[in-house]
């Protein structure tokens, strides 16, 4: 009787539904799921999959490790590290493309100049899981990467940058 079926199963399963996995799928399917993380919502895309990189199995555990980047995101020491830390932390998820989309290595060189002197103050160095120079470079036909376009913002001292920036720069 479909009385008897729980509304929530049937909405899982419509969910589950309407995400496509190709038929051929190598060793493991990439499955998008919408992201949940706070942080991480509004940067420009909306889905991701899980493991990410980190081995992260769910959005509430990568989202507990990246928040603890939220003060360096507040203070806008780089208007690239919150884009450049949720595509790390929540991976692009694309219908069409099964593979994994990092971030260039020129964002993640944005980033790290904006808020590793800030970090290097507080006693922290730039995480070694987000070395720089794992990541592909732009116009790499092998290995496709995400950047967009965010200029002179960057390249201001941190103290400068959080007076000068408005806040509408901080969106995509
Ligand atoms: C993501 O979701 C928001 C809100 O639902 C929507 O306005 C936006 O167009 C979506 N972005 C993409 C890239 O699909
Ligand atoms: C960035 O934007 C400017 C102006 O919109 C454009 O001329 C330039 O080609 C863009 N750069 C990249 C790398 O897309």
């Amino acid at each position: 009787m479909a009385g008897l079926i729980p509304g929530g199963l049937v909405v899982g399963l419509l969910f589950f539904l309407q995400v496509p996995v190709p038929a051929s799928a190598a060793s493991k399917a990439i499955v998008c799921q919408e992201i949940t993380v706070p942080m991480c919502k509004g940067i420009g895309y909306n889905y991701t999959y899980m493991p990410n990189q980190f081995n992260h199995d769910t959005q509430d555990e990568a989202g507990l490790e990246v928040h603890q980047f939220w003060p360096l995101v507040e203070i806008q020491c780089s208007l690239d590290l919150k884009f450049f830390l949720c595509s790390m932390y929540t991976p692009i998820c694309l219908a069409d493309y099964k593979k994994p989309l990092p971030p260039c290595r020129s964002v993640c060189e944005r980033a790290k100049a904006g808020c590793s002197p800030l970090m290097r103050q507080y006693g922290f160095g730039w995480p070694e899981r987000m070395n720089c120079d794992k990541l592909p470079q732009n116009g790499d036909p092998e290995n496709l990467c995400m950047d967009y376009n965010r200029t002179e913002t960057t390249t201001l001292p941190p103290l400068f940058a959080n007076q000068l920036i408005p806040p509408e720069a901080q969106n995509t």
